[in-house]
């Protein structure tokens, strides 16, 4: 494959070529089977695109892979970019490509914003960038996805608040005649539709693109409906999406989810949105997404509380035994599917942050720790995502510290006096700060605080990180996580995570959890514990 993408290269004369991640449309979780970027590298993350030239494999990972990188790729031929925190996919790529040369990119699998800031940063070193309207990997391996075997469904009122219908008429508000709002975002669509689909593992959404005009929303898919969606809908086969918009003077658009491709369709008459609207609108939960969340998690939580069980009661435990445990208590529960593949690590893998393929060789020993980050989608097609790290057996000082540290970090950063101007990048810097003072300078937190959970179990607003992103003041009813780890290679590490909202009590902001698993007293060094975080954590413990 390397050396005919290479032939590829000299034949388009191109020097580098982007291989991505991503689908077209530009989802986080898109099957192996359908990723290009596998096929070159064997990488398995959830993100984390290639460079390619001719003598050079680049693979691109953040924090949370950087250990099963190098695990998964051929080290003698690929090399690992380690995103540092505050270090940008963007910037490191841009880094890596030599001035004066040129860069393949497929148009369909990069968003308007991302080229538009890549051609500015090459710009600056004399680079061109070619676009390719297909993704050169199929030339040589069938990219596939799934075929949408289960219909597209529409959730209960009860659960989604708010009709589709009462959805549309707000968003139509800030549309004029004659102008149409293309949305190309899957979550965005599904929320909107209060439609779900259960057919690509972990996702909740259906493969569509959406045109909104002041009187009607028309859904291009070819995926099978089991429903009207509302009176104001409509659908259409996902091919006619490419020629519908003759008759508008204005199509609004949102650079960040649009594809490169799909905007060189509508580019004549674009317009860039204030702001994205849908996106907005769905970050702030209504009352009955709220109830439905915290249904969710008492079913997550019995997940975990029964995981946990396990642990303590099984001899000869491997990883994969106990992850397939919980993907069949998920079911038991009423999940319609796991939310992210289940992070399932004993021992010294517990300190691969991302650890998704659990072993069926590993077992969890006394004096392992356990970790545990798992979610499902129950009947509303919402995520949930918990972290639970157990020791099993006696914990060593240092794995008492370690643990100590984290539920500490979470503690300060869960009971930090909302105001209405906390931004995530605020919480994150609490839980930071208690890492730096702990002493533990060989243990790393390399990923963000939390992140905003919706239908897709990653979704901003709000991202509760020190980057840019971070900087937005939290809202009431925001829904997100907060989860501190510290990691080390050959030792291992400890995640805990909560998922939260933000509510309102007696007019003053307050961080409220949804998970509600006790935290293990066994593995806590209480002489660690401030008098406040002692409270906090009888509070935790004996809700
Ligand atoms: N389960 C992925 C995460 O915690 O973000
Ligand atoms: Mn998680
Ligand atoms: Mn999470």
């Amino acid at each position: 494959m390397i050396k005919k993408l290479r032939e590829f290269l000299k034949q388009e004369k191109l020097d580098y070529l982007l291989i991505n991640t991503t689908d077209e449309f530009l989802v986080e979780y898109n099957e192996l089977s359908n990723c290009a970027r596998y096929f070159v590298t064997g990488f398995s993350g959830s993100t984390g695109d290639v460079l390619l030239s001719k003598d050079k494999i680049y693979q691109f990972v953040d924090g949370r892979y950087h250990e099963q990188a190098d695990k998964e790729c051929d080290l003698k031929t690929v090399t690992v970019v380690k995103l540092q925190l505050g270090q940008t996919f963007l910037g490191e790529l841009t880094e890596k490509i030599s001035s004066g040369s040129s860069l393949g990119v497929v148009s369909k699998k990069i968003s308007l914003n991302f080229y538009k800031n890549l051609k500015t940063k090459l710009s600056k070193k004399h680079c061109k960038i070619k676009t390719l309207n297909f993704d050169p990997v199929e030339n040589f391996h069938i990219l596939k996805a799934s075929k949408g075997k289960n219909p597209v469904e529409q959730i209960d009122i009860a659960v989604a608040g708010i009709s589709a219908d009462e959805k549309f008429k707000k968003i139509a508000k800030k549309i004029k005649q004659q102008e149409v709002l293309v949305d190309t975002n899957l979550e965005n669509i599904a929320y909107l539709t209060n439609c779900r689909q259960y057919s690509t593992p972990f996702s909740s959404t259906f493969k569509a693109k959406m045109a909104v005009y002041k009187d009607r929303a028309v859904i291009f898919s070819n995926e099978k409906f089991n429903t009207k969606i509302g009176e104001y809908f409509k659908i259409l086969p996902l091919q006619e999406f490419d020629n519908a918009f003759k008759n508008v003077s204005k199509i609004i658009f949102t650079p960040a989810t649009i594809n490169h491709y799909d905007f060189n369709l509508i580019k004549s008459k674009a317009a860039e949105a204030e702001y994205d609207f849908i996106k907005e609108m769905k970050a702030i939960k209504n009352d009955a997404e709220i109830a439905h969340f915290k249904k969710n998690y008492q079913r997550t939580d019995k997940v975990v509380n029964k995981a946990f069980d396990l642990v303590c009661s099984s001899k000869n435990l491997t990883e994969k035994q106990l992850s397939d445990e919980v993907e069949k208590e998920f079911l038991k529960q009423g999940a319609k599917q796991l939310s992210f593949k289940t992070i399932l690590a004993a021992g010294e893998n517990s300190s691969v942050i991302h650890y998704s393929h659990p072993s069926d060789t590993v077992i969890i020993n006394d004096g392992d720790f356990v970790l545990l980050d798992c979610g499902g989608h129950f009947e509303g097609g919402y995520s949930t995502d918990i972290t639970r790290t157990f020791i099993k057996g006696e914990p060593t000082n240092l794995q008492k510290k370690v643990y100590t540290t984290v539920l500490k970090m979470f503690l300060n950063a869960y009971n930090y006096p909302v105001t209405n101007k906390t931004t995530g990048f605020t919480l994150d810097s609490v839980a930071r700060k208690i890492h730096r003072q702990s002493g533990l300078k060989d243990f790393n937190f390399n990923h963000g605080l939390g992140h905003g959970v919706g239908i897709n179990v990653h979704e901003n607003p709000p991202t509760i990180s020190c980057g840019a992103a971070g900087k937005r003041v939290l809202k009431k009813n925001m829904v997100f996580t907060i989860e501190p780890g510290l990691y080390k290679s050959g030792f291992g590490g400890v995640r805990l995570e909560n998922s939260v909202f933000l509510t309102e009590i007696n007019g003053k902001l307050k961080i409220e959890s949804l998970s509600h698993v006790p935290f293990q007293e066994k593995a806590i060094d209480f002489t660690l514990l401030t008098e406040q975080e002692k409270n906090w954590l009888k509070q935790w413990n004996n809700t």
